[in-house]
């Protein structure tokens, strides 16, 4: 038995960012990814698929998993070619995010400043297709390297394969086929800027930041976050806990006439247009609402978070009944972006 340890009855609490109590029947820390096979072949982990935790920051236990629940432990980045213009980078799943990112800055590579400050892991990165301020990491993804439950071997996966979307991906689509192992990503040493995002050109000339650097940008963009978002470590939470919902052109256009001032943005066709969730939510009275410990950020409507001790099951109930608001007064339901376990949305 090597490169992993299985923990029975394990709590959860401190390996998800809302800090909400939960226990798995069985946690496999796993500290060398070549030995999922081995793990998956484990009696205790016959029966549902088992859940694959990275820095749980993207999900909601609204009531303990039932299946088993497997932490990749692992920590390396290599820097696999570089041609002086784009360099190819292995990382593993179990690298922090941020760290990736400040990593990244200091090598003189491009592409992910834009990306400062989301908390989780790399292994998670590609699942839910992270993006912010008018980047998303799918842009950036070479290859990713995940374990095929159903083929029971390593894969490579490239961009194509990936089908990365707004906060979607094949392993999104998917949930239980592949366990992200490590990611590749192609990173340029020169790439023009991505500065129009509502809110960076603003902070970067409170930075006075004339000829803006990419190392300019990711500070501008952790500036921002750390202002308008609640930091997990000090104040539970999942990030945006809603997807902005996507909708036909003319439903964005008729629903701006009703509702003067409604943010719309470009929306992934032509034809569709994306509508501000935070801005309907808030809309409808909820931003800084708290019953509990189960509350809404007060800087801002789309973050859900606990005060202290709510459980996954109340603020699960909150959701929903943010979503029906939302629903009862512009006509359209929210969908949650974090992975809800232990209940059905
Ligand atoms: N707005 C409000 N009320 C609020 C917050 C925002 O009305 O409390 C309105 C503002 O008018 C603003 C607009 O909503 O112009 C957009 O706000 P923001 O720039 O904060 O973006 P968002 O669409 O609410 C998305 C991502 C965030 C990401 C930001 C910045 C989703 C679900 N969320 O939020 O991602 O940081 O853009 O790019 O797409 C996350 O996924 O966890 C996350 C934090």
């Amino acid at each position: 038995m090597s490169g992993w340890r299985l923990i029975a009855d394990a709590e959860l609490q401190s390996r998800n960012t809302f800090g909400v109590a939960a226990r798995a029947p069985w946690l496999v820390e796993v500290e060398d990814a070549g030995a999922l096979g081995e793990v998956l072949a484990l009696p205790e982990l016959q029966g549902p698929a088992p859940l694959l935790l990275g820095g749980g920051s993207n999900l909601l236990f609204a009531g303990d998993p039932q299946t088993a629940v497997i932490a990749l432990d692992t920590h390396r980045t290599d820097i696999l070619e570089d041609d002086g213009d784009l360099a190819l980078v292995r990382v593993d799943a179990g690298v922090e995010w941020h760290a990736l990112v400040l990593w990244s800055l200091e090598q003189g590579l491009m592409g992910l400043e834009n990306l400062a400050l989301i908390p989780g892991t790399v292994g998670a990165a590609p699942i839910q297709n992270i993006g912010a301020y008018g980047t998303e990491v799918g842009e950036f993804v070479r290859t990713v390297e995940a374990w095929d439950r159903e083929a029971g071997n390593m894969l490579r996966l490239d961009r194509e394969a990936c089908a990365f979307a707004y906060r979607n991906s094949l392993f999104k689509q998917v949930p239980d086929r592949y366990l992200v192992a490590a990611v590749e990503f192609a990173l340029p040493r020169q790439r023009a800027l991505k500065l129009d995002y509502a809110g960076i050109p603003e902070e970067l000339a409170a930075m006075d930041a004339i000829a803006p650097t990419f190392r300019d940008v990711a500070e501008a963009v952790i500036r921002i976050r750390r202002r308008k978002l609640p930091d997990p470590a000090v104040i539970g939470n999942a990030g945006s806990f809603f997807k902005n919902p996507i909708v036909p052109a003319a439903v964005a256009d008729e629903l701006q006439k009703q509702h003067g001032g409604l943010p719309v943005f470009r929306g992934d066709a032509a034809d569709n247009r994306k509508i501000s969730a935070a801005w309907m939510i808030e809309h409808c009275g909820w931003k800084g609402f708290r019953e509990g410990d189960a509350g809404v950020a007060a800087t801002h409507a789309l973050v859900l978070v606990n005060h202290g001790a709510a459980s996954g099951a109340q603020l699960l109930s909150l959701a929903r009944r943010i979503s029906e608001s939302v629903r009862l007064e512009f006509g359209l339901g929210l969908e949650p972006e974090p992975r809800i376990i232990g209940a059905i949305w």
